[in-house]
């Protein structure tokens, strides 16, 4: 059966660009699709730095008349993952210190073409560029790749399926109107049957509109978006796609997150069979963050974003609240986020010194050495479309204490509280309900009690360890997805090209929301 050609648009994937979860789901996705016997081309702008980062790089064609100018199509391959890239090159538009904002954590003020030229560029790859094969699908990733499916639609490109893959529904890409010629937005799409939302031009409701599926990273979250509390004011456009709304949950990178090869580890490796080498990590961690270093204290981590969405400013209270309650509790943070945050954590580390231990930043090797030395792992989120931190605890057995929301509430298994112990034999983490100190202060005492119990503690850990969360199986439904919508390929060269099976969407009006722009909103905000 010949391949199935798939263009994969997205903002980032690492290790070529990533600022969070995102960037590791579309790797771990597209890996594991090819593997799977899809002939997958990954489009992505080029960021500074990156066409280094690809072997045997080479123009392959010049795009004209794109937002923010004419570009180059570069084409190589990613050296550590081994997949086929294209770059959308145009300096004046992406040659800078960062992928969305600046060295203030400015947004930049030409997103919208910086974006826009990105869509364009898998526009013109859908209509035929000399050199890039014509995909038959172009699978599009949050807000960034949001206008492909109403480009290839306004376009009339029929037979080039289109999926919008949706990450976080919080970030929509919205932008004033006057921006539609400089962001090539067609005439006959700006009102609110088109591109249009609150008055602005959102990117991420015209993929929504327009895409063939549209797709989310967990079940939880699948259900939760269509409700005005997750739905961040597109609720009632998502529930208009019914059946054309697929979740797919995400996997992880299993063989790059592994205690048994980690890298990072530096030869202190572990398995399920054998953790013994988890306390000689612990030990490590808790010397890079000048805690006493002993066995027996209980080591949690936290390792995310410091923003409103990661429930930053919730663990600001909670964790002075829970290292007084519980004397053997320490705690170690890697993150960066929010300035006030930042510091409210800064000052913890000073005021609980020995005890808690607090790096502003992130790098990927810290992150694998927190996972593989912390006992627990917090990780409160108001929303969590899928959650990839969690379960890279679980895999280096590290107990996730998180909220049930969106994707942990399916990958965190929790009996309760009052469960019994036969129940908590089965269970792989703690959870707490909603987003007060109180929960969290709770939910970290109630880790903290089950530590105590080792031979329970243990079957947790082993449970989590022995998960099967790899991409290789998580991607299947992809496959099938794809296979079905773009039906059989039997002979290439008479390729009728079908026609496209979704007409142009009824008028839909959405919901204004408290802050329409492109920070996290929040479920509070969007509430
Ligand atoms: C976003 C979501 C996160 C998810 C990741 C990968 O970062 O916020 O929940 O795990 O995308 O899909």
């Amino acid at each position: 059966m010949p391949a199935i050609r798939t263009l994969m648009v997205a903002a980032e994937a690492y290790p070529l660009a990533k600022t969070g979860g995102l960037g590791d789901a579309v790797t771990g996705m597209a890996v594991a699709m090819v593997e799977a016997g899809i002939d997958l081309q990954l489009l992505l702008p080029a960021y500074r730095g990156v066409s280094r980062k690809l072997a045997g790089v080479r123009t392959v064609a010049r795009l004209a008349d794109l937002p923010g100018g004419p570009a180059r199509l570069l084409a190589g391959r990613c050296r550590e993952t081994g997949l086929s890239v294209l770059l959308l090159a145009n300096d004046a538009l992406y040659d800078r210190h960062g992928l969305y904002v600046d060295e203030n954590g400015q947004e930049y003020a030409d997103n919208a073409e910086r974006f826009a030229a990105l869509s364009h560029a898998a526009l013109r790859i859908s209509q035929g560029v000399q050199a890039v094969p014509v995909p038959h699908l172009v699978h599009a990733h949050d807000w960034h790749a949001g206008l492909v499916p109403l480009l290839l639609h306004a376009h009339a490109v029929r037979g080039v399926k289109t999926v919008m893959t949706l990450h976080n529904l919080a970030f929509q890409g919205l932008f004033p109107m006057e921006k539609a010629d400089a962001v090539g937005l067609p005439q006959a799409y700006r009102d609110e049957s088109g591109a249009q939302a609150w008055g602005r031009i959102n990117y991420l409701k015209a993929g929504i509109a327009y895409a063939d599926r549209v797709t989310t990273v967990s079940r939880n979250y699948a259900r939760e978006i269509l409700t005005p509390a997750f739905g961040c004011g597109l609720d009632p456009l998502l529930a208009g796609r019914g059946e054309h709304l697929v979740a797919i949950a995400n996997g992880i990178d299993d063989r790059t997150w592994d205690p048994a090869r980690d890298p990072c580890l530096d030869g202190m490796h572990y398995s399920a069979r054998d953790v013994r080498n988890k306390a000689r990590c612990k030990q490590a961690l808790q010397k890079a963050f000048g805690l006493a270093q002993q066995p027996d204290k209980v080591l949690l981590a936290m390792g995310n974003r410091l923003t409103h969405q990661k429930m930053a400013d919730v663990a600001v209270q909670a964790l002075p609240l829970a290292l007084q309650a519980h004397p053997e509790l320490q705690v170690v943070v890697i993150g960066e986020g929010e300035r006030g945050y930042e510091a409210a954590l800064r000052e913890l580390g000073e005021r609980f010194a020995g005890r808690c231990g607090v790096r502003i930043g992130y790098d990927e090797a810290a992150g694998h050495r927190l996972h593989a030395g912390a006992d627990m792992l917090l990780h409160g989120s108001r929303f969590e479309p899928f959650g990839l931190t969690p379960l890279y605890a679980m895999r280096y057995g590290t107990i996730p204490i998180g909220s049930r929301v969106g994707g942990m509430a399916d990958t965190i298994h929790d009996p309760g509280e009052h469960a019994p112990d036969e129940a908590m034999r089965a269970a792989t983490g703690v959870l707490f309900e909603g987003d007060s100190v109180q929960a969290m202060v709770g939910a970290i005492g109630r880790a903290v009690r089950l530590h105590a119990r080792a031979p329970l503690w243990r079957a947790m850990q082993r449970n989590g360890m022995t998960g099967e969360f790899g991409w290789t199986a998580a991607v299947q439904p992809y496959v099938r997805l794809f296979r079905e919508m773009v039906g059989p390929l039997a002979d290439e060269a008479v390729r009728v090209p079908a026609l496209r099976p979704v007409a142009r969407p009824a008028l839909v009006k959405v919901r204004a929301i408290g802050r329409p722009d492109n920070r996290d909103v929040g479920v509070a905000a969007a509430a």
